[in-house]
């Protein structure tokens, strides 16, 4: 299997992350699949937006728990980026499950968990994921492994996966299997072959963020990574495309 191309918040080099632009560039582009981060609002809506503050990525400021949905979405998500995006707003994980609904892209969602602890943010989740019947096609990841085990014990089923970004010494690939997640995704700086081939072993997969530079690519494909993060993922699939007819064939 080759490494999977997966469009971190979107397109997010060319568009404001997360937004449906950047959605819809990283389709058009040919992207196998979608990350995106997920939020809770004061009224319990889940919501698309990668920091716990709306300040970085829009025109506001304040916690996305202290405002209700409707008083989201008044606020412009695409402006900061650049001002032919203004107007783009923030979306719901409901918007989006309805644009995704008819594209064939394998989806991460993020739970964002680990700072603010959500209350019932997986129960919710979980709840949109079937509504669409898409759970079977969703990873869901968290830095929070508490998370993880949650989302096992609802359903031992689902695809969860632990986030690593700080070094935690060699335990990783053991402590993503302890905990069931049947993925581990990590940050590019502890990619080695050991660990590649450690996870093989366990039978879990790899995905690594974020991956732009087509050295970090060419990294990842030499070890088989099952997915890359990456803010470009039109560079990322024609990068491939060129490292497979390149790569040494084995007889
Ligand atoms: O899910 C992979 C990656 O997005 C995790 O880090 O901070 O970009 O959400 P972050
Ligand atoms: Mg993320």
């Amino acid at each position: 299997m080759q490494t999977m191309i997966i469009a971190h918040r979107g397109a997010s080099k060319q568009a404001p992350e997360n937004t449906l632009p950047a959605f819809d560039l990283a389709w058009q582009a040919g992207a196998e699949g979608i990350e995106t981060d997920v939020q809770l609002t004061k009224d319990h809506v889940p919501v698309l937006i990668h920091d716990e503050r709306i300040n970085r990525t829009t025109n506001g400021s304040g916690y996305v728990k202290d405002y209700t949905f409707n008083e989201l979405k008044q606020f412009d998500a695409g402006g900061w980026f650049d001002k032919s995006f203004s107007g783009t707003g923030i979306i719901s994980l409901d918007d989006f499950l309805n644009w995704l609904s008819d594209k064939p892209l394998y989806l991460n969602l993020e739970l964002k968990n680990n700072k603010i602890e959500y209350k019932d943010l997986e129960v919710i989740v979980v709840e949109h994921l079937n509504h669409y019947r898409i759970l079977n096609d969703t990873t869901l990841s968290s830095f929070n492994p508490h998370s993880i085990e949650r989302l096992n014990q609802m359903n031992p089923e689902i695809d969860t996966a632990l986030l690593v970004s700080k070094k935690r010494g060699a335990d990783v690939v053991q402590k993503a299997h302890s905990i069931g997640a049947k993925s581990l995704h990590i940050k590019y700086k502890f990619l080695t072959p050991a660990l590649a081939a450690q996870c093989r072993q366990k039978n879990i997969a790899l995905r690594v963020f974020t991956v732009n530079s087509s050295r970090r690519m060419a990294h990842c494909f030499q070890t088989a990574c099952t997915g890359i993060f990456t803010d470009l993922p039109d560079k990322a699939l024609q990068f491939r495309h060129v490292f497979n007819n390149h790569a040494p064939r084995h007889h």
